[in-house]
């Protein structure tokens, strides 16, 4: 018997995700996926440009939901997430991550008493300020199927008392996507040509996160020290549209856009060569440190806490909170002037077959 499992995203990094786990559950013949997109992103740059190159069927529904404040656009999703599931009344509800996208697919779901399978389950910053925090901490709690990238991710939810048998180590499913589409970036991007840019030779940068977004200071702090360091080298910044409308408040959008290379937000192949060819990351995003690490490049977070742990365990990031410029110029001078590389450590996330696992446990399930 066919399971059906309606798979719900919204935000770009789910995008992604859902493409490498995707393309194994409709292969696989076992379930049948009904997609919905919420609409929380929608820029070209920022969906369907991911949609087009990762070959992500077209959403059976797409709810348009936008932008908003987090009651507003969570309150919106959940009335139209529950709608569609009362139409489809599947086996499974899939949610990826930690977005509002994600809260609000395991809360109509878990409301209707239909079973949720949640992703990237178990990961903590234990910072409550997050948004991010909120939503995982409650679509943990809510999920019948913990899919967790990582053993600390295990431990943490252990400690929260969810009962084992919800719980299974799967794997990142980022680390599929990275092997499946890692080769075909280097096969298909001209983005170093296009930028100039010459192998090795530039930083590659990314801030979004609305604790460095919405503090002036940090947003002061992040900006300063990446205009004074490119003048040594050249730093590229893809720049998501919340940081755009942030440095568009604070003045500085002008003298960001004539100190680093300020480019629209990549699709993901050119992300990707951008992100291998680099000699240093620096970012707050959760899904380009570990980026950073598949392809073995050096990074530096800007950030007070992180989620992915053995990260910083195994030296391949650094965390560097973002409160003083002075104090991120010197830690990304000292990361370039580093001869020695931390030790190679594979297999922190898994074998690549994360989205296998998923696919299988969400089959048997059925
Ligand atoms: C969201 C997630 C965050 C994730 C990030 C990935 C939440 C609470 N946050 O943050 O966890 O890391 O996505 O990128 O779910 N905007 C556009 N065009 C778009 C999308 C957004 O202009 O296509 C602008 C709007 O001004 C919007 C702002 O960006 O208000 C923020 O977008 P939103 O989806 O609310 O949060 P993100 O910062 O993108
Ligand atoms: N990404 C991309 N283009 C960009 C910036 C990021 O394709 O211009 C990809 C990146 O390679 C990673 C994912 O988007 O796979 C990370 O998403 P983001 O940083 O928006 O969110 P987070 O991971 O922090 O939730």
């Amino acid at each position: 018997m066919h399971s059906t499992v309606v798979t719900i995203v919204g935000a770009r990094p789910q995008f992604i995700k859902a493409a490498a786990v995707s393309r194994v559950l409709r292969a696989g013949g076992q379930c049948r996926e009904i997609l919905v997109h919420t609409g929380q992103h929608y820029d070209d740059n920022m969906s369907q440009v991911f949609f087009d190159e990762l070959e992500i069927p077209t959403p059976d529904f797409h709810l348009g939901i936008g932008s908003g404040s987090h009651g507003a656009q969570t309150g919106r999703m959940l009335e139209q997430i529950e709608q569609v599931l009362l139409k489809t009344r599947p086996d499974w509800v899939l949610v990826y991550g930690d977005t509002n996208s994600t809260l609000a697919g395991a809360l109509a779901a878990a409301k209707l008493h239909m079973p949720v399978a949640h992703v990237e389950a178990g990961l903590r910053s234990f910072n409550r300020r997050m948004p991010e925090e909120l939503n995982r901490v409650a679509a943990d709690h809510v999920s019948d199927l913990l899919l967790a990238p990582t053993e600390a991710a295990i431990r943490n939810l252990q400690r929260e008392g969810i009962p084992d048998e919800h719980i299974h180590l799967v794997g990142d499913v980022m680390y599929d996507a990275a092997l499946y589409y890692g080769k075909k970036a280097e096969a298909q991007s001209r983005v170093l040509q296009r930028l100039h840019l010459s192998s090795g030779n530039y930083v590659l940068t990314t801030i979004h996160r609305a604790e460095n977004t919405d503090s002036p200071q940090r947003l002061d702090a992040i900006f300063s020290a990446l205009c004074r360091f490119a003048a040594d080298v050249p730093v590229v910044l893809p720049l998501h549209p919340r940081t755009r409308a942030a440095l568009e408040r604070s003045g500085q959008l002008a003298t960001v856009r004539q100190s680093l290379l300020v480019i629209e937000p990549q699709g993901y192949l050119d992300m990707v060569m951008l992100e291998k060819h680099a000699r240093l990351i620096a970012t707050d995003s959760g899904g380009v440190q570990k980026e950073a690490y598949f392809h073995q490049v050096p990074c530096i977070t800007l950030r007070d806490e992180t989620e992915w742990v053995e990260l910083v365990e195994s030296g391949w990031n650094s965390l560097v909170p973002p409160t003083h410029a002075e104090s991120i110029v010197e830690r990304m001078r000292a990361a370039l002037r580093a001869t020695e590389r931390p030790v190679e450590t594979l297999g922190l996330y898994g074998a690549g077959e994360a989205s296998q696992r998923i696919s299988k446990l969400l089959s048997a399930a059925a």
